[in-house]
């Protein structure tokens, strides 16, 4: 078999990645070629070569790249913390700064006996299923109205089960519906959420306008049509002292922070930084002295 050396083939891909535009064209071409070895990206160094078959299946993946699919869509999975979910057209591409929120959450649950979690909008299951695999005591409900996003959560927590991790309950459900998890009221430890946040009219790169599904990303004219049933629906579930997190654009960080104090049901609201230092998600406590507020089907609360 005649193999031809790595370098030049990896150096060609970040060549032509970069000049389609690509954000991290060295990082994609060394995923990609680790890909087609079938080996981590760590250990490409000690791969003395390709094969043309492998040369060339490369080549493919990073036309496809250089269109603009996401990587994780070549890749078919992505990662966060101790997991990776599988992930593909249908459903939201998981993104590294989520996963702040989710170490921010496991945070809070540190001396919580068997916590009730929730996971709001939750997509391919990605933040329900990291709190799953890191607190095996947790029983962790998610919610996700989309039937295609629904079904790679579904995927994804039948894998993760076969892991030996806890099962996730997954539940079909809109944010916006006064009924959703009523049988929770009260009784919720911490509620996460990732929901669709982008402002309408905001730009974005082809990897999400042309792959990511429309109704996961963007949140309405301003961006807070879900953040808005978010904030009051988790008034609701989470019990006296529990705790939210919520992701938000990086135009948010005043106005989802407003929206948590105006609402009456939450003490120690804070707003959190991404790894960029960009505002990216806000947290708060359930208040310990107030009811929680109804949930009306207009997003209001009274
Ligand atoms: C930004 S994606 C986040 C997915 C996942 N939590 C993550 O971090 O990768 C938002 C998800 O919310 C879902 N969604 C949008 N509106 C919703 C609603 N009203 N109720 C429930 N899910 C909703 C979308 O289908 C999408 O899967």
């Amino acid at each position: 078999m005649i193999r031809q050396p790595l370098r030049p083939a990896v150096l060609e891909a970040e060549r032509l990645l970069a000049e389609a535009g690509v954000d991290s064209p060295r990082a994609d071409a060394e995923l990609l070629a680790a890909h087609v070895l079938g080996v981590q990206r760590g250990r490409l160094p000690l791969v003395p070569g390709i094969d043309e078959s492998g040369a060339e299946r490369l080549r493919d993946l990073v036309r496809q790249r250089a269109g603009r699919v996401p990587l994780q869509h070549i890749l078919g999975w992505a990662p966060m913390g101790a997991i990776t979910v599988a992930v593909g057209p249908g459903v939201f591409v998981p993104r590294p700064e989520t996963e702040l929120l989710a170490e921010w959450g496991l945070a809070r649950l540190r001396g919580v006996r068997a916590p009730v979690v929730v996971d709001l909008c939750t997509g391919s299951g990605v933040l329900a299923l990291t709190l799953a695999n890191a607190r095996p005591d947790a029983v962790v409900h998610a919610v996700e109205r989309d039937d295609a996003a629904l079904s790679w959560a579904r995927r994804n927590a039948e894998s993760r089960a076969g892991h030996g991790d806890t099962p996730v309950r997954l539940h079909r459900g809109d944010v916006t519906d006064p009924a959703l998890l009523t049988e929770l009221d009260g009784a919720v430890d911490l509620v996460v959420c990732n929901p669709p946040y982008v402002p309408d009219s905001t730009p974005v790169q082809p990897e999400v306008a042309d792959h990511d599904p429309r109704a996961a990303v963007f949140g309405g004219p301003d961006g807070l049509d879900v953040i808005r049933h978010v904030v009051a629906l988790a008034a609701r579930l989470l019990r006296q002292g529990g705790h939210l997190a919520v992701e938000h654009d990086d135009t948010q960080g005043e106005s989802v922070p407003a929206l948590l104090r105006a609402s009456g049901a939450y003490e120690d609201v804070r707003d959190h930084e991404d790894l960029a230092n960009r505002p990216r998600y806000a947290t708060a406590r359930r208040e310990l002295s107030v009811q929680a507020p109804r949930v009306e089907r207009s997003g209001t609360t009274s």
